[in-house]
This record gives C-alpha cells, structure tokens and sequence, in this order.
C-alpha cells in the first residue's frame, strides 16, 4: 500500500497494511482485532509532519473520525480525524477565542494533542482539556486530562511512554468568550501595521497569520516539506549569554530565568545552507527550518541533508539540533 499520498514530504514508500477507522466503535474493534503479525504499528495523522526513511513493514492506522460538536458556550470536541484548521476556522466564525494564532498549521487535532502544536505564542496545550483515546492493548476508552499529558514544547507522552499505547479518538477545547489577540510574537504586529489595522478582530488576525505563513512556508501540494523540519534548541542562561556576545542581534525567546529559545532557523541560515541543496533536498530559501523535497528525494537523501545541518551548526554555535518532524 503506497504511503505517497500520506507524507506531504512526498516519499515514496509502501506499508504492509493501511487501516483507517470513522468512529470510536470502529477505532476498538481495529485494535482488538490486532495481531502479532500486524506489528509493528504506525499512528499516521495527516502525514505533514513525519519522515518516512523506507518501507514500513506493519501496518499504519489513520482516524478517519471526523466531528465538530460544540458542548457548550466554551468547549468544542473535534474528532481526532478532523481537519485543524477547520476546527481554527469554526471557533473565529464563532467568537470562540484562543485559537486564532494557529491558523493554517497542517495536520488533524489528534496531531495537535500529541505534538502540542504552536505557532505565534500560542500551542494547543493551552487550549487542550481532555484527550479521548483508545488503549490498543485492550480497546479499552480513556480520558486524559491535560495535566495528565505533560505537554511541553512539541512534546507530550503521547510522543514518550504513551506512544503507541494509545489512539486517539476525540480533543476536547476549552476556548474563551473573552477576546485577547495575541500580537507580540515575531512580526505580527508589522504585518498588521503593513495592512493598516492597529486592532484587529478575530478575523483580520487570522487572516494576517495567515499571509505571513503563506509567504515563509512552502505548500506541500507544490512542493514536498514537512513544516519547520527542526526544533528550536533551549538553551541554558550562559550558553546563550556566550553566544549572544558573539552575535549581535542573534534571535532568542526567553523561556523562564534560566534558559533561552534560539531559532534553529536563524542558526542554520548563518551556516550558509538557507536556499542551498544537497541531491534532490533542500533547505527552504525563505524559512531555512523547512527542508524540501525537489523532487523524487528518499528518506535516506534527507536523513544525509540533516546530518549535514546537524554537523555545521554544532560547529558553528557548539549547539546540538533535533528534528522537530517524526522520522520513521
Ligand atoms: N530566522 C532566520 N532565518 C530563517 C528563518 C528564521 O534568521 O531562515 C529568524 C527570523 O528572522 C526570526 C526567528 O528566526 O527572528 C524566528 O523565525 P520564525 O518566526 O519564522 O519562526 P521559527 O522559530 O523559525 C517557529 C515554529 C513554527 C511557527 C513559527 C511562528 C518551531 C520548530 N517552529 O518557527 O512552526 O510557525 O515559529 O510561530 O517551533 C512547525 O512547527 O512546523 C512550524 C512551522
């Protein structure tokens, strides 16, 4: 079963067995009627922010549980199938606030539950409430609250001890009838002053995120990526203090007293492989934590071009960088 549609990165690899499951009954019966020739498993969302290196040999689950529902003046519950952004779009239309700075991030809510998705000051950790899931072992229903997730930064334990414990079936939301636009992230505040607006509604906001990502990031449906492809590395207050003296005007978000954010975009970008290629992969020329797909590229050309970053920035700044994309 081809996987190619499946990775926005555009890989072209097979998996053994594809399920998709359209309701909580269907995701239990698919988990108990597993067996050991079935492993290993692969929990496969949208597909936009993973890297597949090769084959996968098991079998891929993907939520096809696709609801919108709304419980209560705050609280809306989304199957874990459906589409984030629809889900951004239904809470502005709505005066439901919160979730307007993460607008257009690809992908499904099941996705934002387990990658704790952000953008502009804003992560789904701050919206999330409770996580349904089926427990593979036994089909068994949970409820997790959001405590009980331990988000961080792209992290959660569906990322660590829960990771293929669990399938997710619905988020539950809580947003705010109280509107308070977050504007001091990055260049929010320009882009709107660019368009003349000094207060915007729900509606300009996401608009204008909007816009902005449309220009930095690539569409994968043009050009094969798979979103930022790096974490952003914390680092601790003196390893930022001894960089910072070294570059003047270096980008950093400060985290709490003791650590600090740097973007691994500007680091990548001062190694000089902002727009430069290797093989059939590159780094994006407008947002070097995009890597690209030119075409035709394998897991292995892109595990070499990542290496090749890793290997530089180290050097350069004696940072070590992650991915921020799963890779299988
Ligand atoms: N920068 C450069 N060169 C580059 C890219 C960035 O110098 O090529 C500098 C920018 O000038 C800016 C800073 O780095 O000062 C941060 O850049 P940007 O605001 O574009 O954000 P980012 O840190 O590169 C993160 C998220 C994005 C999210 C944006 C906006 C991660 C891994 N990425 O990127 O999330 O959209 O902030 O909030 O945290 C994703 O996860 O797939 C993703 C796109």
């Amino acid at each position: 079963y081809s996987l190619l549609p499946h990775n926005t990165f555009g890989i072209d690899v097979q998996c053994r067995r594809f399920v998709e499951y359209e309701t909580l009954e269907e995701a239990q019966l698919v988990v108990r009627s597993l067996t050991a020739d079935d492993y290993p498993l692969l929990i496969l969302g949208s597909g936009s922010n993973l890297l597949l290196t090769g084959d996968y040999n098991g079998t891929v689950l993907h939520s096809g549980i696709s609801f919108i529902e709304q419980l209560d003046d705050v609280h809306v519950r989304c199957g874990s199938g459906y589409v984030w952004d629809d889900f951004v779009d239904y809470c502005v239309k709505h005066e439901l606030y919160g979730a307007e700075n993460l607008s257009i991030i690809p992908g499904e809510c099941g996705a934002s539950a387990v990658q704790n998705i952000g953008a502009y000051g804003a992560e789904a950790k701050d919206l999330i409430e409770e996580v349904e899931a089926v427990e593979i072992a036994t089909g068994v229903v949970c409820h997790f609250k959001n405590e009980e997730c331990q988000y961080s930064y792209r992290q959660s334990r569906f990322k660590h001890d829960w990771h293929n414990k669990y399938l997710i079936t619905s988020v539950t939301y809580r947003l705010s009838k109280q509107y308070r636009p977050k504007l001091d992230y990055g260049n929010i505040r320009f882009a709107l002053a660019e368009r003349g607006i000094k207060n915007p509604t729900a509606a300009e906001l996401r608009q204008t995120i909007i816009d902005i990502r449309n220009a930095k990031l690539p569409d994968p449906k043009e050009i094969g990526n798979a979103g930022s492809f790096f974490m952003n590395p914390i680092l601790p207050k003196e390893k930022y203090e001894s960089l910072a003296s070294l570059y003047e005007g270096m980008p950093h978000y400060t985290i709490d007293e003791n650590h600090e954010k740097v973007p691994a975009g500007w680091m990548i970008e001062q190694c000089g492989w902002k727009g430069k290629s290797l093989g059939n992969v590159g780094v994006y020329d407008k947002q070097a934590l995009v890597l690209v797909n030119h075409g035709g590229a394998t897991g292995a050309d892109v595990v070499h071009l990542v290496e090749a970053i890793q290997h530089d920035v180290k050097e350069k700044f004696g940072v070590e960088i992650h991915p921020e994309v799963n890779v299988i």
